[in-house]
């Protein structure tokens, strides 16, 4: 069974196998993860799932975004990618009530969170030049559809 929880400190490890493979050039770290936890405690969240034994199983991967809609980071392990693990931890942040927009910084070069996004109904608005170092981020958003009052 899938379960999408709040990080916990025992957590940790397995967060930073999955960090140091999803971002080899700039891993958050320990102190980081968190410093995150402390600020994001409910939507600083892990996508596991328990076996019929009910012993949870190993972290598929992980999102971190704030209750505005700003996705702070999302990575999922490569082993378990194109699974839709990324889909349904994304599907948490677009799931906020009264949500305006869901947005988020993306390497220029990193063009497989590109066609990911853009899969769950981003689109690019903007980039920021230098934004990692020497490297441009695009914005990309994604704005929900207003629910049509019944009356
Ligand atoms: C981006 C990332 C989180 C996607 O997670 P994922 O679990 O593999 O994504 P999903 O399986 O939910 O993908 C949903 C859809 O998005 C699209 N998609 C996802 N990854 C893709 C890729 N690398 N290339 C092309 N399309 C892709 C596909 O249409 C996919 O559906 P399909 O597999 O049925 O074709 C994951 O690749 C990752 O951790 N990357 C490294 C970290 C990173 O770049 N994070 C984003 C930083 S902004």
């Amino acid at each position: 069974m899938l379960i999408i929880r709040p990080f916990s400190f025992s957590d940790l490890d397995a967060i930073l196998q999955i960090e140091r493979q999803s971002f080899p050039k700039s891993p958050y770290d320990w102190t980081t993860f968190l410093q995150l936890s402390v600020l994001y405690p409910e939507t600083f969240l892990v996508h596991t799932h328990i076996t019929d034994g009910q012993k949870e199983r190993t972290i598929r991967g992980y999102i971190i975004f704030s209750k505005n809609g700003h996705i702070i980071s999302i990575a999922v392990h490569p082993r378990h990618r194109r699974q839709g693990v990324g889909k349904e931890l994304l599907q948490r942040a677009m799931k906020i009530p009264r949500l305006k927009k869901v947005w988020a910084e993306v390497r220029r070069n990193n063009l497989g969170a590109q066609a990911f996004y853009s899969k769950m109904g981003f689109e690019m608005t903007g980039e920021v030049s230098n934004y990692y170092g020497n490297e441009d981020a695009l914005i990309i958003q994604w704005t929900p559809v207003p629910h049509k009052s019944s009356c």
